[in-house]
């Protein structure tokens, strides 16, 4: 069944839980978009500061046709994710790290930010009621996707008088259609995801459309994404479409260094302290695209692909493969030690999750 649509019979595997759950197919949700109850709203008119956010039913907004959004992209997004633990109490990961990077992002779009306490609340406000939304243990996240964006209407270019900070919710499985089998990335040097001064170390919503072409000509292919390199040498690693990437060379694992170009995952935050907490030696620097074809194991992260192992990277035509066609151990040791973490099964020694 895909996912979004609704199960004729309770599924059987998640019946008799002690919580409401949506009537949802649960064991395959995949990575779409499910409608959920209710979003949150805060506005913040013209010079004035962010206030009096509500709960709305989920649905359409109504948008001015010359907003800064629509006509400048003038907009910035954020992804986190909500796990359910056995006990039926919910688990937010480091939600605080998500409202940072949202305000720097806003700084350089010249755009009002909801204060750090102000995203945490709303996002705690958003889970709890679409709370039954949140998938049961083991069967996925509900991934919570906050915008920010500039509603005023422009015609000249310059900054919206108006913006407003939205959240929506989604339950979600797997990213990859190939869900926990490693992937298979291209490099390709026709495209570039960021240029240095621009805007690739902030998560603007631009930064996302202009790689849809580079993405959908690699999938046509076969690949399941692109990796790209950094438009200045062509020669350096910088992310993938909708993740970071990690190199692992007997005990060192490297990650491209945030420059500017590269955006600040949470996850590649979280990942280096976990793998430096294991005792793996972890670099963040320029990492070369010979370097990345010597590698013993190559996998990416971010919020919706969690960790990801990665099976193979083609290059000029060559396919150089990682992992024997499984996955590699250390891609293996981060995932699991993550998601227990994340999942609330093994205990936070980080002090990352915030309970519901
Ligand atoms: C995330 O990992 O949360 C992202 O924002 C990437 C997005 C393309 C799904």
């Amino acid at each position: 069944v895909p996912y979004g649509i609704r199960c004729e019979a309770a599924p059987s595997t998640v019946s008799r839980q002690a919580f409401e759950l949506a009537d949802v197919c649960w064991d395959d949700i995949g990575f779409g978009i499910i409608p959920t109850d209710y979003m949150y709203v805060m506005r913040c008119p013209r010079d004035g500061e962010f206030s009096n956010g509500t709960l709305e039913p989920y649905g359409n907004i109504e948008l001015s046709p010359s907003s800064g959004v629509l006509n400048y992209g003038q907009g910035l997004f954020e992804g986190l994710k909500a796990y359910r633990k056995e006990d039926g109490s919910i688990l937010l990961f480091r939600p605080e790290e998500n409202g940072v990077r949202m305000r720097m992002g806003a700084e350089r779009l010249c755009m009002p930010a909801p204060t750090i306490e102000q995203f945490v609340d709303a996002v705690k406000a958003t889970v709890l009621a679409n709370k039954r939304w949140v998938p049961p243990p083991g069967k996925g996240s509900l991934y919570i996707r906050p915008l920010l964006m500039g509603t005023g209407a422009v015609l000249g270019l310059a900054p919206a008088p108006e913006y407003t900070f939205l959240i929506y919710v989604s339950p979600v499985g797997n990213y990859f259609k190939e869900g926990l089998a490693p992937i298979n990335l291209v490099i390709q040097n026709d495209y570039h995801r960021a240029t240095p001064g621009g805007t690739g170390g902030i998560k603007t919503i631009g930064n996302y459309a202009s790689v849809l072409k580079a993405q959908s000509e690699a999938k046509e292919k076969g690949y399941s994404d692109v990796l790209y390199l950094d438009s200045v040498h062509k020669k350096y690693l910088e992310e993938v479409s909708s993740c970071n990437v990690f190199v692992v060379k007997d005990n060192t694992i490297s990650t491209p260094a945030i420059r500017g170009t590269i955006l600040p995952g949470i996850t590649r935050k979280s990942i280096i302290d976990v793998a430096v907490s294991l005792g793996f030696q972890v670099e963040e620097r320029l990492i070369s695209v010979e370097e990345v074809l010597d590698a013993d194991e190559v996998f990416c992260t971010g919020t919706a692909v969690v960790v990801s192992p990665v099976g193979s990277i083609t290059y000029h035509g060559k396919r150089v493969s990682y992992g024997g066609g499984g996955v590699g151990a250390v891609s293996q040791q981060l995932y699991s030690v993550l998601t227990r973490l994340q999942m609330g099964i093994a205990e936070d020694k980080m002090g990352w999750t915030l309970q519901l």
